[in-house]
């Protein structure tokens, strides 16, 4: 289907699952109630948690949002279409029911060919953003793949419900969420846009995160966790899947899942090798994280959380 047909499935109501370059999001027109309300059906997921918009361009960021800073406006020209998500002070067409509430809204312009031809189809036809969050059930891993949101989310979709298929997600993590309501940019999520790349484009001083800071909503509890349980920083046993940096030889009896050469490959690979060992029935699945800073402090992130309880 063309994607004029698939924004006039989105513009009718239906939930339209969609590529983009970090994960795929699960859509809907983000001005309509119901059908925004199906998303939370879908994934399980709680109310007062609020939802990314994605928009075709910075031209809509005005449409949603409200004292726009101009650090923000640097950070948009810099890094959009882009894995980075800008959280400013919504304006009266962003509803609480996106918001979760809050007097915030969440802005991206993903970089994926597929979803920018998406939405700016809908744009045509009135629909000024697609909410969208990952298109897993609610704690689980994020899909990277159509197959991946098919088996996640395939059973609670109906019959007007499209999942496109844009390939694998070139980046393969969440994108990188930046408070832009404050005197400078607050990190609140790690992701490809970093620290580093945050302060070239604007000029200031953001403050660091570090693998022990979490602050977005529901990032306490267990998140982007497979079924396996999953330690982390210990050799694998026998039998226990096993996922590290390619220079880590795989301990004996051991089920390697992925060996990425560098950080990017580590962050690509990720989500589909934890999937990997669920589709296999591994009941522990060991990880040696990445050293360093960048990306790798995404993925530690998403691996500490993914290791929480069980
Ligand atoms: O890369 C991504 O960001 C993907 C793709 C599909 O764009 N989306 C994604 O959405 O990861 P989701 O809903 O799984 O995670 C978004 C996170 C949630 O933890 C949510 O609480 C937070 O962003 N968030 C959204 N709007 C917010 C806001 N106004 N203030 C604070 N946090 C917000
Ligand atoms: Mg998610």
């Amino acid at each position: 289907m063309s994607q004029i047909e698939n924004a006039l499935a989105l513009k009718n109501g239906a939930l339209v699952a969609f590529p983009t370059e970090t994960v795929y999001g699960l859509g809907a027109d983000a001005s309509n109630e119901k059908a925004v309300a199906r998303i939370y059906e879908v994934k399980g997921r709680p109310q007062d948690h609020p939802l990314i918009l994605h928009i075709a361009s910075m031209d809509d960021i005005t449409y949603w949002a409200t004292a726009v800073s101009d650090y923000a406006i640097a950070l948009a020209n810099k890094y959009w279409p882009g894995p980075m998500t800008l959280i400013f002070n919504r304006s009266e067409n962003a509803k609480d029911f996106v918001t979760g509430g809050q007097n915030t809204v969440g802005l991206r312009v993903p970089n994926h060919a597929l979803a920018l031809e998406l939405l700016q189809e809908c744009k045509k036809i009135g629909v000024y953003a697609i909410a969208a969050p990952s298109a897993n059930r609610f704690g689980h891993v994020s899909p990277t793949t159509a197959v991946a949101v098919q088996e996640e989310i395939g059973a609670y979709l109906s019959a007007q419900d499209l999942i496109l298929d844009g390939g694998p997600a070139q980046v393969g993590l969440e994108s990188t969420i930046i408070d832009c309501t404050g005197d400078a940019p607050k990190i609140l999520r790690p992701g490809a846009i970093t620290q580093a790349m945050i302060e070239e484009a604007t000029g200031m001083k953001v403050s660091e995160v570090n693998d022990s800071q979490i602050r977005v909503s529901g990032s306490l509890e267990k998140h982007y966790a497979p079924n396996a349980k999953v330690i982390l920083n210990a050799q694998a046993s026998e039998g226990e899947g096993f996922i590290a940096p390619a220079d880590v030889a795989t301990p004996p009896g051991a089920i390697r899942l992925a060996s990425p050469a560098n950080t990017d490959e580590y962050a690509r690979a990720l989500y589909s090798a934890l999937r990997d060992g669920d589709a296999q029935g591994l009941e522990t699945i060991a990880i040696i994280q990445p050293s360093g800073d960048g990306l790798a402090i995404a993925i530690r992130d998403r691996l500490m959380r993914a290791s929480k309880g069980r």
